[in-house]
């Protein structure tokens, strides 16, 4: 049988949430589970998220599925919603709103916000230097003074564009911003609202910025969010393991070409095993030659370093198994990424980050819950 599989190991998610909450523990975590989480499958990592005080998620398709597994904490709709009927979908399913732009403000004011219901609660977004959702300054005082006084309880909320890098200017900019807004509201609105500005990269690079959210995404998922340190560095441990199987031996000839495009040429006679994954199962088509996988020789316990060579196609991927044992098994596993291969580096091969792979997965590998 063809076995490429996603093994989720929702221990490991429990363990990269106390990590957040070492970090950041005055404040509540909003867990990022939207894009299925991350492409993990948001029923594989509810249970673990137990601890966390809710979950963001980006379309109500996301909220309910949470829903209909009983998560009964905090959904908070992280691009808000799309029309007015939505506005009102939100008070039927209890999700907390970004409100962005003056659309979404307005359907807010013509409803009268239901007391203790969780949509009362709005996530005010500042347009802080990302560029994309929020309001400006003077938009955003405006907004708060008109939503506190229709009866909205507010989180002033902002995103880094810039948090991997912890000396970026533009991430002293934002907090500035941000800052100074907040203290306006604090004096001339309510004492009371809220600030949320810090995703993984932000708890691990500004500690003084937690405030009252953190909403942690990809620290969750056992992946790096900054460019100077590693997972296993940070104390992150994978949550997906991918993997597949060794699928028939070839030996090329020095000179001979493989696959798509004869991009590698052999230039020794060189043993290959065929790995049954590929790009149509998400493997990213373009790594690049520095690209490796790690075979797991069962019978002799250990575990190989090789090499992709030659183009991934839909289907599968040849690695360079010079270096293993002649008598390696024909099923033998072969790990894409996971806790011994970090997805960041796989990412890295292939010119993209952690995110878009995880993400991208298709749904033709089995999918595994340790
Ligand atoms: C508003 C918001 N907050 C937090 C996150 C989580 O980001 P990260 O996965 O980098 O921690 C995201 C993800 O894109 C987001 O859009």
């Amino acid at each position: 049988m063809r076995t490429a599989t996603v093994t989720i190991n929702p221990q490991a998610m429990t363990h990269n949430l106390m990590q957040v909450k070492k970090r950041a523990p005055s404040a509540k975590v909003l867990a990022m589970v939207k894009a299925n989480a991350y492409g993990h499958g948001i029923a594989a990592v509810l249970p673990a998220l137990e601890q966390a005080d809710g979950i963001g998620v980006a379309s109500f398709t996301e909220a309910f599925e949470a829903r209909r597994l009983g998560w009964d904490k905090a959904v908070g709709l992280v691009e808000g919603v799309f029309s007015a009927s939505e506005w009102q979908q939100a008070i039927d399913n209890g999700c907390s709103c970004v409100i962005h732009h003056a659309p979404q403000l307005q359907w807010a004011l013509d409803c009268v916000p239901i007391p203790n219901s969780p949509t009362r609660t709005v996530w005010l977004k500042y347009n802080t230097g990302m560029n994309r959702l929020g309001f400006d300054e003077q938009g955003v005082i405006s907004a708060a003074k008109l939503l506190y006084d229709a009866g909205y309880q507010l989180i002033l909320t902002t995103h880094f564009a810039n948090a991997d890098d912890c000396d970026h200017s533009l991430t002293s900019m934002q907090i500035q911003r941000f800052n100074e807004v907040l203290t306006i509201l604090h004096r001339d609105v309510d004492k009371n609202i809220k600030a949320s500005l810090c995703n993984s990269a932000g708890i691990i690079n500004y500690p003084d910025s937690h405030c009252d959210w953190v909403r942690p995404g990809i620290m969750l998922y056992g992946s790096s969010p900054v460019t100077d340190q590693s997972a296993s560095e940070l104390n992150l441990q994978a949550v997906m393991d991918f993997s597949a199987q060794i699928m028939a031996f070839q030996t090329v000839k020095q000179g001979e070409a493989i696959g798509y495009g004869s991009r590698w040429v052999a230039d020794k006679d060189t043993r290959t095993a065929l790995v049954s994954v590929g790009y149509g199962d998400g493997y990213p088509r373009v790594v690049n030659d520095e690209a490796y996988v790690q075979v797991i020789d069962s019978a002799k316990q250990k575990r190989y370093t090789c090499s992709v060579i030659g183009r991934v196609a839909m289907d599968m991927l040849v690695i360079d198994v010079s270096r293993t044992p002649i008598a390696l098994a024909l099923d033998s596993k072969v790990i894409l990424w996971g806790a011994t291969l970090p997805v960041d580096d796989v990412a890295q091969h292939a010119g993209t980050i952690s995110y878009e792979l995880l993400c991208r997965l298709s749904n033709r590998p089995l999918r595994v819950i340790t």
